[in-house]
């Protein structure tokens, strides 16, 4: 089997987590993008259609990373890939800080700047993106995106598929729903069901502003 890293996803999210890949001392083998796609990404060459991920399997790849920001594409293309046999790794930057009481899921990006404490829990497939903070006892189910620099306090409960928005606040005890979006910049003080969508200061569904 070969050691080296297939990264799915050849667009911007894909470039911070090559370099979180390299910098654990993981070598990236191929891109696997779409026919829109760069011709290379970092210097990694991109092969332009899923149909590659096939051969390449049957090549003896093995090690993939989901390297797109979309949570409902980054699960669907988990699934296809470890259906076909490869094993989702985790790209954790070194300049991140994770509590060894935390637990963490496979398949997971977690970026420079990044704080997890104490026994809190993330899910396969979820994003902590740059200087994200993440408190003691939180929860974030599968594919959850945390996007850089909110501040998750204690406790907070975040359902599959989510999407906190660049630099968002939730307060302690807080349960947001799965699929869910904050906008970015929000105040979440309250609870949020499934698949609303909430802006502002504080949080509201985006519907009533
Ligand atoms: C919340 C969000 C998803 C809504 O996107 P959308 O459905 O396309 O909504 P629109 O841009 O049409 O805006 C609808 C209304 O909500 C307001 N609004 C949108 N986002 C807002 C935000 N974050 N805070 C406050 N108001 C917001 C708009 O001003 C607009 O108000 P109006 O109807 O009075 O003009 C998007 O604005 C957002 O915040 N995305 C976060 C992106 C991000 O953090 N990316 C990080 C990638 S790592």
């Amino acid at each position: 089997m070969r050691p080296e890293i297939i990264v799915v996803g050849a667009g911007g999210h894909a470039k911070v987590c090559i370099e979180l890949l390299q910098a654990q001392g993981d070598k990236v083998a191929y891109c696997v993008g779409n026919p829109d796609s760069v011709d290379s990404c970092l210097g990694i060459e991109v092969l332009k259609s899923d149909d590659h991920l096939q051969a390449l399997r049957t090549e003896g790849y093995e090690r993939v990373f989901i390297a797109i920001g979309s949570n409902a594409v980054r699960k669907k293309l988990a699934t296809k890939t470890t259906e076909m046999g490869f094993q989702l790794v985790n790209a954790i930057s070194p300049a991140a800080i994770v509590s060894p009481s935390a637990s963490l899921g496979l398949g997971i990006a977690v970026m420079a700047g990044s704080v997890i404490n104490a026994e809190a829990s993330i899910g396969d497939l979820c994003i902590v993106n740059t200087g994200a903070t993440i408190d003691h006892d939180c929860v974030l189910g599968l594919g959850v995106h945390v996007a850089p620099q909110c501040a998750l306090a204690g406790n907070v409960h975040i359902g599959s598929l989510s999407f906190i928005g660049v630099g968002s606040k939730i307060i302690p005890e807080i349960y947001i729903g799965e699929s869910a979006v904050v906008g970015a910049g929000s105040v979440v003080i309250s609870n949020i069901d499934s698949a609303v969508t909430v802006v502002g200061v504080p949080a509201k569904a985006l519907h009533k502003i």
